[in-house]
């Protein structure tokens, strides 16, 4: 289990997608799964809908993988950029997107939450699912930092992923189940605290026993955690 408490070196686990054996079988994986993956399209569909990706929207989809959340963008009309480490997961979106007959620009990134090349407010909307869970949860508040930096005021972040209330939730379910791995779930009481820190309010929903929808908008105007509102 990849906890604060097992130090550095849990935290700089990387997860290489280009390494796995599954990886070119992800989406047949995915909609088997009953257990991270329960509700997996519903899950995309609630941050799509939270993220507003209308007409033209400038979205951007952070570890968009085989590009289901980015797809799903682009189908309702919005510009879509998606960033991802792995090459074999990207060559999966951009055959379905060539398939679709869809524009989205997909690029190979490394570290994509702690590093985006875009300049502040250059999106409407941040979208990502299944994949913060990758980064050190110590790391977590920068990557909030960043994926709010990139996004216009007013705009909205959404993300899906496995999460739980706190630590403690985190423990009680790894009791009943034995699916959980060593990843660094969300836990949602940080995070609130971490969005605080930029001045935007996290909102929170429950999609089944272990995956949440995360979301917030952008303060119109710059204000830090600790102003009176
Ligand atoms: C479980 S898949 C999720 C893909 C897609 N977003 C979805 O919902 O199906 C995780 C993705 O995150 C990418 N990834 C791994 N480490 C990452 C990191 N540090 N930052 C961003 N993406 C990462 C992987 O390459 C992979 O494509």
């Amino acid at each position: 289990m990849a906890t604060d408490d097992a130090g550095d070196k849990t935290d700089e686990k990387v997860w290489d997608f280009d390494s796995y054996a599954w990886t070119d079988r992800y989406d047949d994986m995915v909609r088997a799964d009953l257990d991270m993956y329960a509700s997996y399209d519903d899950v995309l569909d609630a941050v799509v809908e939270i993220a507003g990706a209308s007409p033209s929207a400038r979205v951007l989809d952070i570890g968009a993988g085989t590009g289901n959340l980015s797809i799903r963008c682009a189908e309702r009309g919005a510009c879509v950029t998606g960033l991802d480490p792995s090459r074999r997961m990207l060559a999966q979106a951009e055959a379905k997107i060539a398939a679709k007959g869809l524009d989205v620009q997909f690029a190979l990134a490394d570290d994509p939450f702690l590093r985006l090349p875009f300049d502040d407010s250059s999106f409407d909307a941040v979208v990502s699912t299944y994949a913060l869970h990758h980064v050190a949860r110590k790391s977590q508040p920068a990557a909030v930092r960043e994926m709010m930096r990139v996004l216009r005021p007013g705009g909205i972040l959404a993300l899906g992923d496995v999460a739980f209330r706190d630590s403690d939730a985190e423990k009680a379910m790894r009791e009943q189940c034995d699916w959980l791995d060593d990843e660094f779930y969300l836990y949602v009481d940080e995070l609130t605290a971490a969005f605080a820190e930029t001045g935007a309010i996290l909102e929170a929903r429950q999609m089944t026993s272990a995956t949440w929808i995360l979301w917030a908008v952008k303060p119109l105007a710059a204000r830090r955690g600790n102003d009176p509102a």
